[in-house]
């Protein structure tokens, strides 16, 4: 517990970070405080030093066999400002799977040279299955999941938390408010990982704004109805932005299309600079990048474009994620009130 701030260090620890089901309130509570703790090392080199001499001991495998610019490259990073070194796979292709290996062998055979298994993979639930693998083997070690196919991305979520968090701070925080979240809600998993932690906040309203081909899955409106949360789905986009304390845009994910299928049109849900004056005065712009045509960079100017600082804020966060992982948060301090 610290004591000055009444924030209580999560008891145990995660394992591993599978889904963003799996964390309450308290834990990121104790994540968020941890990570703006972290970011004030950066700012001198003693800071860095010290962090980086935290992990040396340890190395971890980015195996990312999926496309990834910011994702591969923050945990990488994050890797770094702690001292562990990294290493990586991107494409299966280069790898004994392409003489036969199946994937989970492939994994097991990582976990004996490496500390840590930070995953990205188009196959839903494989991080699961991979860690419950491993926790049954001599030489367990921490599976994070970096994306798994259109289902959780759920350090996306986090990130996408704190960035709503620090944004909306003068505005009393998340509680309360309303959340507009665009695009293909259905194959989205950033939109499924960050619609489920949002239930973890009082009173939010999530409008869910889509072409009806793109509405969200059937298993995601269950756990928010059981969850309590309140949303409303729409292909009203012009209203859905209008009355957003928080607009989350995001791209169509064509990577799962059927071959051969019929593309959706979007066009009308797509946020240009034309509507600026008509969003609220104190609005959040995110998105979990990549762009393509549904978020005008023109935008990019606007003080309520959060998105460029959401990606630097994926970095400290995974800084402070790995800390929690190898227990080395305590390591720490947290700041005065
Ligand atoms: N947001 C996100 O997951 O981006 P990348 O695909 O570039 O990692």
């Amino acid at each position: 517990m610290d004591r000055r701030r009444d924030i209580e260090r999560p008891s145990p620890l995660p394992q591993h970070i599978l889904s963003s089901t799996q964390f309450d309130r308290g834990f990121l509570d104790y994540l968020y405080t941890l990570t703006t703790t972290i970011r004030r090392f950066d700012k001198s080199r003693e800071g860095l030093g010290y962090l980086q001499s935290l992990l040396p001991h340890k190395r971890a495998m980015l195996y990312f066999t999926q496309p990834s610019t910011r994702t591969f490259l923050s945990f990488q990073s994050a890797c770094h400002v702690l001292g562990i070194s990294a290493s990586e796979i991107r494409d299966a292709a280069t790898s004994s799977e392409r003489k036969g290996e199946s994937v989970e062998d492939s994994l097991r055979t990582f976990s004996s040279y490496v500390d840590l298994i930070i995953m990205r993979s188009p196959i839903a639930g494989l991080c699961e299955r991979v860690a419950q693998l491993l926790d049954g083997t001599p030489r367990p070690v921490p599976i994070v999941n970096a994306g798994s196919g259109p289902d959780e991305h759920p350090t996306q979520a986090l990130l996408d938390i704190y960035t709503l968090r620090r944004s909306l701070r003068l505005g009393g925080g998340i509680d309360g408010k309303t959340i507009c979240m665009v695009g293909d809600l259905k194959r989205g998993r950033t939109v499924r990982s960050l619609a489920r932690l949002l239930t973890n906040y009082d009173d939010v309203r999530i409008v869910f704004a889509s072409p009806p081909a793109f509405r969200i899955a059937e298993d995601l409106r269950h756990d928010l109805s059981v969850s309590g949360l309140k949303f409303h789905e729409t292909d009203d986009f012009e209203a859905a932005i209008a009355d957003a304390d928080a607009i989350y845009m995001t791209r169509i994910q064509d990577e799962y299309d059927a071959v051969g299928a019929e593309p959706v049109d979007t066009s009308r849900f797509h946020l240009t600079a034309a509507h600026l004056p008509r969003l609220k005065t104190d609005a959040v712009i995110m998105h979990p990048l990549p762009r393509r045509d549904e978020l005008d960079v023109a935008i990019d100017d606007d003080p309520r474009a959060k998105y460029w600082r959401q990606e630097r804020n994926g970095m400290w966060v995974r800084v402070a994620l790995l800390t929690m992982l190898f227990g080395v948060d305590d390591r720490v301090q947290l700041p005065e009130l």
